[in-house]
């Protein structure tokens, strides 16, 4: 008997657990030339705003050990490109398609949901832990009261469900969790990059333009796996867990500290088909181990 290794996350249906996390994918195009995007459980786009922006300026990469520094600053084309031009091509794939969007205000975030869900994506994913933008971002997700209010006015208006990104620069991450489910959010994210940075000692200036940005890849992985597993045992919603997730035994861990999916976001960049040999790896840890489904390894950690 092979696995099988659908997973139902908040009602909706994805193929396999391994998702594209957001802003390290695009809208699927450039990857396309590597591989069909259905092989792929499901794709979160590049964070989305209401209007168009260019981003920070450059530099907004840094190479960091076993890992990277961006503050790329949510660059899109906005919503309304978005459902023009690139949801009708990602709508070719056999694959769920999340939205991923960030907006200045509580009823911005509700207006881009709305729209959103009525052109036809399968979830929204609400930013609310981006580092990088004075406006849309962070403020929101460091505070659980502005959680709630964006969680409720997003899940009064969306047509679909909702999964709330979590960031993981906060004290108690748990805390951000549950102010998410209690205003109804279906699912929650996490974690978004830890703020970071980088110093020239040449110049003495910070790597990045924006002197700080976010760090991601496998040197943050055995802290999203903590926060996994911290926010596993808070609430009851299912967890997209991501962080760092560059084989298929990482995500076996974030599936055992309590993931029901997993992101796969800086992994990709270095080896385009990461996500695919993820899944892979996953199957085969299945396979041998006699797992049946993929919810049976989520949250079955043994704790010492
Ligand atoms: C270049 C870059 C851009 C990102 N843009 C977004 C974004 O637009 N929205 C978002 O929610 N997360 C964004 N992220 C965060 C990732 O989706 C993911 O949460 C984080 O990188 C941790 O996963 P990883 O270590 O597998 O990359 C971005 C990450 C990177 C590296």
């Amino acid at each position: 008997m092979s696995a099988d290794t659908r997973v139902v996350f908040a009602g909706v249906t994805f193929n396999n657990p391994v998702v594209a996390a957001s802003g390290t994918f695009g809208f699927g195009r450039e990857y396309s030339e590597y591989y069909d995007l259905s092989e792929l459980g499901g794709i979160c786009t590049k964070g989305l705003t209401l209007a168009p922006r260019l981003g920070n300026p450059p530099p907004r990469i840094a190479e960091t050990p076993m890992g990277m520094l961006n503050s790329v600053g949510l660059q899109n084309p906005g919503v309304e490109e978005f459902i023009r031009y690139e949801l009708p091509f990602m709508r070719r794939f056999d694959t769920r398609v999340i939205a991923n969007i960030a907006g200045e205000s509580a009823a911005e975030y509700a207006a881009m949901a709305e729209r959103l869900s009525d052109a036809g994506v399968d979830m929204i994913e609400v930013n609310v832990s981006c580092p990088n933008v004075k406006n849309g971002g962070l403020q929101f997700g460091v505070s659980a009261a502005a959680v709630a209010e964006v969680t409720r006015e997003v899940r009064r208006r969306a047509n679909v469900p909702v999964m709330v990104k979590l960031s993981p620069n906060v004290t108690d991450i748990t805390e951000m969790a549950r102010a998410a489910e209690s205003e109804g959010a279906d699912a929650v994210s996490l974690i978004n990059t830890l703020l970071g940075m980088r110093i020239d000692i040449k110049t003495r200036r910070p790597v990045l333009a924006n002197n700080t940005g976010g760090l991601s890849g496998a040197a943050v992985l055995p802290v999203a796996l903590r926060m996994i597993w911290q926010t596993r045992q808070a609430v009851r919603i299912p967890i997209l867990g991501m962080g760092g997730i560059t084989t298929g035994a990482d995500a076996v861990e974030a599936l055992l500290a309590g993931a029901s999916l997993v992101g796969v976001g800086t992994a990709s960049f270095s080896y385009p088909e990461a996500a695919l040999s993820i899944r892979d790896g996953i199957a085969e840890y299945m396979n041998q181990n006699k797992i049946g489904s993929v919810s049976e390894l989520t949250g079955s950690v043994i704790l010492n």
